[in-house]
């Protein structure tokens, strides 16, 4: 084996070791990080949620639950991956961000950073969209002199009501997003999988 070979297959056991392989961790690590009570959802996953953020350079960084990615590495967009007997979907992606402008007041929270439906399983387990998203996804930003967000990734089963849904679309303005409030009015009940990354303001 060349070195560089060693050298990849280094970094790929080390990704392997990084992303989710628990979903009582995951769940574990909501509630350590107070997700449920600050999202107001039930968090009851049966599937692992695999969100990977392609590098300039390198291997994708795969997300485990609370891991802290510096900003520069968070440009996306992520690709999307299950680990689970969830289905081929369809599903909805959403990721939020309930601590913008700081954690201490969350006065423009939630922010919309990504929604997403019509994904569907394809058979190495990646998410696929077979249409645009509402919202694209929108790089953590948050502002100088703040503690780091939580950028939190929820996958749903997408319903019926999801599709014909007029509440956003993509001139909604994504702050004062409320996910709970969402899913509860296009029926998307409570989330199957997800996980989130900390992130703190560009140094
Ligand atoms: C941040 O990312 C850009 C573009 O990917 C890269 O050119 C730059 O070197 C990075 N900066 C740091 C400090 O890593
Ligand atoms: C988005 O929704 C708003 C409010 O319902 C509506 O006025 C606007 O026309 C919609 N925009 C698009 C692109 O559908
Ligand atoms: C979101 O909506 C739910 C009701 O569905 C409410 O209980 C909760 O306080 C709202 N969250 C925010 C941040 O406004």
């Amino acid at each position: 084996m060349h070195l560089s070979s060693a050298i990849v297959s280094l970094a790929f056991a080390f990704l392997a070791l990084g992303q989710d392989v628990s979903i009582a961790a995951v769940k574990k690590a909501f509630t350590n990080a107070n997700i449920p009570t600050d999202l107001d959802i039930v968090f009851e996953p049966t599937a692992l949620l695999e969100v990977s953020l392609p590098q300039t350079a390198g291997p994708p960084i795969t997300l485990h639950a609370g891991i802290h990615v510096p900003r520069n590495d968070t440009a996306g967009p992520p690709t999307f991956h299950v680990a689970g007997n969830v289905g081929k979907g369809p599903f909805v992606v959403a990721t939020v961000d309930p601590d913008a402008p700081t954690p201490q007041a969350p006065t423009s929270a939630q922010i919309r950073h990504f929604l997403g439906g019509n994904f569907v399983l394809n058979n190495g387990g990646l998410l696929v969209n077979s249409t645009p998203a509402i919202s694209e996804f929108r790089q953590p930003t948050p502002p100088a002199g703040s503690d780091a967000h939580r950028y939190i990734f929820l996958l749903f089963k997408q319903s019926p009501a999801f599709a014909t849904q007029t509440l956003v679309n993509s001139s909604t303005p994504v702050q004062l997003f409320n996910i709970s409030q969402f899913a509860s009015a296009v029926d998307l009940g409570n989330p199957i999988a997800g996980t989130f990354m900390l992130v703190a303001p560009a140094a």
